[in-house]
């Protein structure tokens, strides 16, 4: 009994620090949400479910695309790898804010006319660009230049779409690579190619849950 009663201090304390940490989770990971997000979520909850089939950012990542492009301002962002068009949705809410647009590239004509269903639900139609080609071939065909990239296509490919996209990539430019973590391996070309350029910047940024993202910032035109 009396050792029953010397444990209960620790076990209230444990309870409180777990409970804590679950109520705090949620606000942690997702925050409160603004009104264009109130307006879009549920079409993203929607797709939630099916992340692991259609391969998508989480929505965390989701997240943090539409920071990383609202908080730098950017506004010619190219897309690699859009899927069922799930992270060009969050993109594409970040460039609705700074007013700029995204051309967003995949290789799958019936994956590609899902994200443009799903786009035309979030009233992205206008901000927002579906492209179906392979991204090799479609790169070097784009106009202008660009001051966003997210990569999330094939990982041992990210070197040759980074060398593609090279030449159109204006100074002050963002690329976020997708699966940085968990695909480390397979992007060791791609980050061999960023490490030798004193005019990129990379970071590894990991996001709960797992993975994260290689951030690279353009400082001066790439060499
Ligand atoms: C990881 S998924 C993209 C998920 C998407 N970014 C999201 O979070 O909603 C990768 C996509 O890239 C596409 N893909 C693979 N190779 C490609 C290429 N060479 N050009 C364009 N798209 C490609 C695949 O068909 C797939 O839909």
């Amino acid at each position: 009994m009396r050792h029953h009663t010397r444990l209960c201090p620790f076990f209230v304390a444990l309870l409180g620090t777990v409970l804590g940490l679950l109520l705090a989770a949620p606000l942690l990971a997702e925050g409160a949400m603004d009104a264009r997000l109130q307006e879009v979520d549920p079409l993203l909850r929607q797709l939630e479910p099916t992340r692991a089939q259609f391969l998508n950012v989480a929505r965390q990542h989701g997240q943090f695309l539409r920071m990383l492009v609202e908080m730098t301002g950017r506004k010619r962002g190219l897309e690699i790898g859009t899927s069922n068009g799930y992270s060009a949705i969050w993109i594409g809410l970040g460039l609705e804010k700074t007013g700029g647009k995204l051309q967003t590239v995949e290789i799958v004509p019936e994956t590609s006319a899902m994200a443009k269903a799903n786009l035309e639900k979030a009233k992205l139609q206008g901000t927002v660009t579906c492209i179906v080609g392979d991204a090799l071939e479609v790169i070097p065909k784009l106009q202008g230049t660009f001051d966003f990239v997210f990569i999330d296509a094939l990982k041992p490919d990210y070197w040759r779409y980074y060398e593609l996209v090279k030449p159109k990539l204006e100074a002050g430019a963002v690329i976020a690579a997708h699966n940085a973590l968990s695909s480390r391996e397979a992007m060791s070309k791609y980050f061999e190619l960023l490490d030798a350029d004193p005019n990129l910047q990379t970071t590894i940024v990991q996001i709960e849950p797992g993975d994260g993202f290689a951030v690279t910032f353009v400082r001066d035109k790439p060499q």
